[in-house]
């Protein structure tokens, strides 16, 4: 279908999972184990209630922010995800080409299907971050960090630090042991860490079951990284802001902010459920650094990603204090079923459902929306 055709996201998960091969399909929608963290990140959504004012004026509906002080059009952002080229050839070049026509924000993975040199050529005013899985091999690291500490555009560093090992996702196993590569990539898409294993990514009698797409890409990874020794190690080979990605407890978001002001922001996130099931949804972690150690949200910025899919859910986020919302699987649907003009409609879609949220809720301007805007009863009784 014409992406324009599409009203809401479930219809570009719908058509997207039905488009994409096999092996892309498992490697995108797979989550651990159950799925009950990656089913729970959206759920949680939709047990948290609204509270609309009435009576105001909501002609005017403003959702410019800025993200660590760069301005951007909405408070959304693209969150990384690896292998865009596999839902189109666009790839990374063409979710930041829909970036660019919104004036909204996209963090690159380490595991881009492109260079990241080639992913932000063309937009000067773009604003990227790059996202950084430290490698065993510290030597790599520093090189590609030299190579986005180059690059204008890339305005942050985002550490992902809640998959220091992959999780247990079993349809992506499942699927490379149907034969083949065990690797969904087609040929032509380039790692920026060089090739993959694939030998030991799918079935073989003598290694056993394939390993998926997912455990491929993760080999060469550290698993060694503390506070102590790796933060002072970055510092010393980039002069980015740096943002902590998958914080999941209050704790680790104060020890964060204790970080500031080498650390500028965290992402609350469980990887969209992919890493460790039943870990918890970035609202309950909004939550539970609201009630106990709030000055967080003065010493760090505080974005959330996970199961955003109405505008009612980024709505409900900000008012909880986040400042950035992520989107992850929805925009590698938006670019299975219509390239750049799929992501395009994905942000339209989502801005034009934010402006109605905040209007029906009787606020101008994202900076006032609040907690007096949401009743977490249920949620808060879990
Ligand atoms: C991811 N995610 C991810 N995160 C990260 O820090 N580096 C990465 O390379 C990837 N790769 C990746 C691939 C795919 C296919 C998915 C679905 C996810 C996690 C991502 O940044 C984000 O946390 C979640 O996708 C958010 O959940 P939703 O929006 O997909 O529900």
């Amino acid at each position: 279908p014409h992406p324009n055709t599409l009203l809401n996201l479930h219809e570009f998960a719908h058509h997207a999972t039905r488009l994409l091969s096999p092996k892309a399909r498992a490697y995108y929608t797979s989550a651990a184990d159950d799925l009950f963290s990656k089913d729970f990140n959206h759920t949680v959504y939709t047990r948290i209630l609204l509270r609309p004012r009435i009576f105001r004026d909501c002609t005017i509906c403003t959702t410019s922010t800025t993200l660590l002080s760069n301005p951007v059009s909405l408070p959304l952002y693209i969150s990384p995800a690896a292998l865009a080229r596999l839902a189109h050839p666009s790839g990374e070049a063409g979710i930041a080409a829909a970036c660019a026509k919104y004036g909204i924000a996209q963090v690159i993975s380490h595991n881009a299907s492109m260079r990241v040199e080639d992913i932000v050529a063309g937009h000067e005013d773009g604003v990227f971050g790059y996202q950084i899985y430290i490698q065993q091999d510290r030597k790599k690291s520093e090189e590609l960090l030299t190579r986005v500490n180059a690059l204008r555009q890339i305005k942050f560093l985002v550490l992902t630090l809640d998959a220091p090992v992959p999780g247990k996702r079993e349809d992506d196993e499942r699927q490379s042991n149907l034969g083949g590569s065990g690797v969904a990539a087609p040929s032509g898409v380039q790692l920026a860490k060089g090739t993959v294993d694939v030998s030991k990514t799918s079935a073989n009698p003598e290694t056993g079951p394939g390993a998926g797409t997912g455990r491929a890409l993760f080999w060469g990874t550290a698993s060694d990284l503390t506070w102590k020794t790796t933060l002072p190690w970055l510092a010393r080979h980039t002069d980015l802001p740096i943002i902590l990605k998958g914080i999941q407890t209050h704790e680790d978001a104060y020890l964060a902010a204790l970080h500031a002001p080498l650390v500028k922001g965290i992402v609350l996130s469980n990887h969209g459920g992919r890493a460790l099931d039943t870990a918890p949804p970035a609202v309950h972690t909004l939550l539970e650094i609201r009630k106990f150690c709030p000055e967080v949200f003065e010493r760090v910025e505080v974005w959330v990603d996970g199961g955003i899919r109405r505008g009612t859910d980024v709505v409900k986020a900000l008012c909880l204090g986040a400042r950035g919302v992520g989107i992850g699987r929805a925009a590698l649907f938006g670019l299975a079923v219509g390239g750049m003009e799929g992501v395009e409609r994905v942000v339209e879609i989502l801005k034009a459902e934010i402006e109605t949220a905040m209007r029906l809720l009787g606020v101008e301007r994202v900076e006032d929306l609040g907690p007096r805007y949401v009743n977490t009863r249920v949620v808060e009784r879990e």
